[in-house]
Order: structure tokens, then sequence, then C-alpha cells
């Protein structure tokens, strides 16, 4: 009989906690798009440093992680584990196309209870929105007025980093990070413009219509070495020159659209059905809301954006091309309703067709009455430490796309040829091993051989 090889602890890795810099000072955190996600966010953390309510949903927060074996009984807090910067050392600022500060912006919102709204007034109502770089022909459901003027796409850009510099100055944080948490722009393509920064500077000053309000912003803040997060799906940072700039000023980039509501759904549910191999014939999708977000997608444009980031979940979950038999020739459907009565409060439906054993077709329907904002505060609150710890990591901070955060998002970005993960479990999994990987602790592969040696 073969003998079963002993497991052997593999030697901890050289790169350890001591060349991650430690979080020194204040972070600040800058936010183009003031709205719901944003307002929801800033009064969250601010709620939860006053101690009256819990960070829920937020892994950096909340989140365990087990090191060595089940039988070490060692399960740190994760902003134990990896050196995070603290909710009070969080600043912020942002941009807006209205002039609200976000209390009222908040208010309007209608996320959050008046109640706890006003008990974070005094820091919400102090943070005012800077003029926007904005253009209606990208985002059609909307207008405002708090809009900067430049000559043209290369002076706005100038005119963002001199915000950011600005706001360095006088709040006097240590590093930044940029969460785009504004409204979905209209599905563009990449374009010879994208190809490189040199073909990318050109075509801002040419004025280029390749290039959105959503890339002037993270080429800005690239340009200043701070880390940008999408929470769109917009194209933005998921282009050859981003890629670039990200590279060369050390500065992560990751995306794209908050993985909330629906999409989370799915890619809890699909994993589930592929695991134990149940067929798919088809799955239908749809939602009602009513903030402002549901607004502006109720043009095709933005829709189209919204679509193509919602549709490629199960394709790639699912590997059609590996199991013909199960998910060759299923029909998927996504549909959003604007639908102004529901607020921020969604309501989405799915009807699932699976079949099993011998082909019997089955049912499942889902009505999940969700809370956008409240789904997509906890992210980004996630994406701004881990952004700030990827920065702070020699071996992250040079490596541009951070795919390790595919965890929080409906359509990760990831390196040129590679396919997207999309199975939740897996992208908590390379999260976490990303995790024990930058403090040298031992990966988790759950083989478990060893217990029973
Ligand atoms: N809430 C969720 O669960 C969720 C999930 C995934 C993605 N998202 C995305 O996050 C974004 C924010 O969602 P929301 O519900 O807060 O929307 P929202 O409409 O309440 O807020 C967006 C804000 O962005 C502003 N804006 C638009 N273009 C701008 C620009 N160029 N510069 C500065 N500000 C600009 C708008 O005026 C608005 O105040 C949207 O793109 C949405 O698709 C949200």
């Amino acid at each position: 009989m073969p003998t079963r090889q002993k497991h052997v602890k593999p030697e901890p890795r050289k790169s350890s906690s001591s060349e991650i810099q430690p979080p020194k000072g204040k972070l600040g955190v800058m936010i183009p798009g003031m709205g719901a996600v944003a307002t929801t966010f800033v009064a969250g953390v601010e709620a939860v440093r006053k101690g009256i309510a819990k960070p829920i949903g937020s892994l950096t927060q909340m989140g365990t992680i087990r090191l060595g074996k089940r039988t070490d009984a060692r399960s740190p807090k994760i902003k134990e584990f990896v050196s995070l910067a603290g909710l009070d050392d969080l600043v912020f600022t942002g941009w807006d196309i209205f002039e609200d500060d976000m209390y009222t912006a908040a208010c309007k919102a209608g996320v959050l209870e008046r109640e706890l709204l006003d008990q974070v007034k005094p820091l919400l109502s102090t943070i005012k929105p800077r003029k926007a770089v904005f253009d209606h022909n990208y985002v059609k459901k909307i207008d405002g007025p708090n809009v900067k003027k430049g000559k043209n796409k290369m002076d706005l850009a100038e005119q963002l980093r001199a915000d950011i510099r600005e706001f360095k100055k006088t709040s006097g944080v240590s590093r930044l990070v940029t969460v785009w948490c504004a409204s979905t722009e209209t599905f563009i393509e990449q374009s010879a413009a994208h190809q490189s920064v040199k073909a990318f500077e050109k075509a801002l000053t040419q004025n280029d219509e390749n290039i959105a309000p959503s890339m002037i912003y993270a080429y800005a803040s690239l340009s200043e070495g701070v880390p940008f997060a999408n929470g769109a799906p917009n194209l933005t940072v998921d282009i050859p020159a981003m890629r670039e700039l990200s590279r060369k000023n050390e500065a992560p980039i990751c995306g794209k659209d908050f993985k909330t509501g629906q999409t989370l759904m799915k890619t809890i549910l699909a994993p589930g059905f592929k695991a134990r191999l149940l067929g798919l014939n088809g799955w239908f999708s749809t939602n009602i809301l009513g903030n402002r977000d549901g607004e502006v997608l109720d043009d095709p444009g933005s829709f189209k954006t919204k679509e193509e980031s919602k549709l490629s979940v199960l394709e790639h979950i699912l590997q059609p091309e590996l199991y013909p038999e199960l998910y060759g020739k299923f029909t998927h459907k996504v549909r959003i309703n604007y639908y102004p009565p529901r607020g921020d409060n969604k309501e989405g439906w799915d009807n699932i067709d699976i079949f099993g054993w011998l082909g019997y077709p089955m049912q499942i329907k889902v009505d999940f009455l969700c809370r956008d904002s409240i789904l997509a505060a906890p992210i980004v609150l996630d994406l701004v430490l881990f952004n700030d710890l990827a920065q702070r990591t020699p071996e992250l901070r040079g490596i541009g796309i951070q795919e390790w955060l595919s965890f929080y998002f409906k359509s990760p970005m990831t390196a040129p040829g590679l396919y997207p993960e999309h199975d939740l479990f897996i992208q908590l999994m390379k999260l976490k091993n990303t995790l024990r990987h930058l403090r040298g602790e031992e990966l988790i592969t759950h083989l478990g051989l060893e217990y029973y040696d």
C-alpha cells in the first residue's frame, strides 16, 4: 500500500508584515458622486464611530480569518490581522453636479431615517461637493449646475488634480483613495484613444468623445498616485491606458460595479447549481427601483452598460463550454424598471428554471426585497481600506488591477486574457488567501488529510 505523504508545513514566505507600511496618519476618501450610496456610506461610518450603529456587512470590520490548522483555533479579526486604517482616521470629500451638502443629499436619497441622519448631521453638513466634471451626453437623464468649465478635457483633468492636491493639503491626510460612486454612464467600447497613456493624453487635449467624465477622474486620481475603485459598470479604468498609469504610479485600480442585490444572489446560487450538476434552462431577472440610479438606468444607453455587467456573470460561473448538456443553451434575461414609489428599496424577482436527474424540470423563485445602498455602503468601506492596504504593500502596489478584490464586483477586472472569477466563495477564498500570503501565513487549501494521518 502506498503510504500517504506526511503533511509538511511550508516555510513562511520571506515577505512579511514588516514590509507593509503601517497606516500612519489620516486617510482621505474622495468620492465622485455624492448620491445614495456615498451618503449612506459616510453617514454609516460616522454612526459607527459614534457607537450608535454596527458596520454590518463589512468584511474588514466584522470578518475573521482562519490561520493554520482547524485545531489551532486561530481566527483573528481581519482588521487585526492586517494593518488597516481605523474608521476614526477617515476624512471625506467628493464631487457632484448638485450643490447639496451630504446631509441634504442623504435626506433626499431617503435611504436612512431622519433620526439617524440628525445624529450625524454635524459631519455630513460640512461635506460640500466640489464642482464636478460632467457631460450630459454620457448620463442622459440628469443635469445639474455644479459643473466645472474648461477649455478641453485635459484642462478639466488638471482642475481635478488641483482639487486632489488642495484636499490633501488642507485636510492634512497622509494618503488618499478614490471610489467612484457616481452615475452609470452610457455604454462605450474600447477604442484607439484608450490604448496607451500617450494616446489617452492626446485624446484629452483633443476632446475625444471616447473619453467619458469617469475616465477624467480616474486619470486625475492615478496621475496623483491615488488608487481608484470603480463602483459603476462604466469602462473607466478597464482600459490599457489606465492599467499602464496605475502600474507606473503604483496606484492600485479595481472594478467594476458593486456586487449587491440580484447579482449577489446570482453568484451565491449559481455556484451551488454547478457544484451539484443541476442543469439550467433559463434565468429571468426583473427589478423595480425608484431611486436616482433607477432613473439614470431608464435611459437605454446607461442600461446597456449595466446590462453587460449583469449578463456576463452566469456564463462565467456555469462554464457552458465545459458542461454543454447542463448549460449549453440557457436563456438569461435581465430587466430593470424605474418605479418611483419604491425609492431605494428595490424589489428583485428571479425565476430560475433548472433540471435534475433524467432531465426532470424544477423551478426556483426568489423575491429579494433589498435595500440597494445598505448593501453597497459596506463594500465602499472595504474598498477604501483594502485599496489603501494595497498601496502600502510593496507586492501589490505596482501590479495595477487588484484581482483579489473581485469579491466586491459584479464584473471583476482581470489581467488581459484571463476570465473573471464570479463565484462569491472562490472570490472570498482568493481575498483571504491574498491576506494570508501577505502576512507569510500558510494558504488554506481545505485538503485536510493531515487530520487523519
Ligand atoms: N446601490 C447599489 O447597490 C449599487 C450597486 C452597484 C452599482 N451601483 C452604482 O453606484 C453608483 C451610485 O449609485 P447611487 O444609488 O448612489 O446613485 P445616485 O444617483 O443616488 O448617486 C449618483 C450621484 O452621482 C452624481 N453624478 C453623476 N455624474 C457625475 C459626475 N460626472 N461627477 C460627479 N457626480 C456625478 C449624481 O448627481 C448623483 O448625485 C451608480 O453608478 C450605480 O449604478 C450601485
